[in-house]
């Protein structure tokens, strides 16, 4: 049975969780400071999360024991070509855009960023795809000279997992196609790793999104920003798109997950719907 939290110990860890990963959480999320953080309790050797706080908030040298914490906090869920619409939209309108615009000198690089990537599913789909593309015009080699996705999130672990390129049985069977594990992946016993040729096309950075600074990442072409946003509050919302979009360049685009939108915190983005699904385009 895990440790109860005061309410007064709830207040005191929300609030820290929010001020350092932008994270909120609702009274009636008490049951997820206790699932999440009643190991953590025990771990630091405290006795209750009144405690914990006190450790985390006295301590200087606590960023591994803040990392933990933002690691059991974080929901890391992902897939394999999560929702497929936005793979479409690449393969079938953005990369033929841009691809035009290299060979007509206008841009050098494809840069894409997956600001919330958890353990890499995400920009390796991405990468699958570029590569795939590129093999498509006969042009492989040109994919490695003009390609770069970038995947940062908040969590220590996660970009540990992403970095090394690791998934299990599990993690294997969501959302990935038959002849792409054959094609993409090497079996390692139980395991499988993403194969050299994919990972190259993609570099892993812990980032928080919380502390996003102009000029330290980008600028990009393409911003997958895909259900996190759903984690923040309003006014965190208004200030992400608009460094997002101080981020992107002229007419860049952004992906945001299902249910997501930038309706009623930003005016700097033309939402782009067809048949595939929405994304969004900086005016
Ligand atoms: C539900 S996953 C989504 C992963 C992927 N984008 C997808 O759509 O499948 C949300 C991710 O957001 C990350 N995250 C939460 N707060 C963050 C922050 N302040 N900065 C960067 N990443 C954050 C979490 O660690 C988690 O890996």
């Amino acid at each position: 049975m895990p440790l109860r939290v005061t309410n007064h110990e709830f207040k005191l860890l929300r609030d820290l969780i929010e001020d350092k990963c932008g994270i909120t959480l609702n009274q009636d999320k008490t049951y997820l400071i206790e699932n999440r953080l009643s190991a953590l309790v025990e771990k630091t050797g405290v006795k209750s999360f009144g405690d914990l706080y006190l450790t985390l908030k006295t301590s200087s040298q606590n960023e591994g024991l803040m990392d933990l914490m933002v690691d059991a906090i974080t929901t890391n869920e992902t897939l394999w070509f999560r929702d497929q619409y936005p793979y479409e939209i690449l393969i079938n309108s953005l990369f033929p855009v841009l691809y035009k615009k290299i060979s007509e000198r206008k841009r050098s690089k494809i840069n894409i960023w997956s600001a919330a990537c958890s353990t890499g599913q995400e920009p390796y789909s991405i990468a699958i795809k570029a590569l795939e593309y590129y093999r498509g015009k006969g042009d492989e080699a040109s994919c490695y000279e003009q390609v770069n996705i970038l995947g940062t999130d908040i969590s220590h672990s996660a970009i540990s997992q992403a970095r090394r390129g690791r998934y299990d049985m599990a993690e294997m069977q969501r959302g990935l196609p038959q002849d792409y594990k054959n094609s993409y992946f090497k079996r390692v016993g139980n395991k499988w790793d993403v194969v050299d040729s994919i990972k190259r096309l993609v570099t892993f950075k812990e980032y928080n999104l919380k502390y996003l600074m102009n000029g330290t990442l980008g600028p990009f072409d393409i911003i997958f920003l895909r259900h996190v946003i759903i984690y923040f509050s309003d006014s965190f919302k208004e200030a992400l798109f608009d460094k997002i979009s101080r981020m992107l360049l002229p007419k860049g685009y952004m992906f945001l997950g299902i249910g997501e939108t930038v309706q009623g915190y930003s005016n700097a983005f033309d939402t782009n719907a067809n048949k595939r699904g929405i994304f969004y385009q900086l005016k």
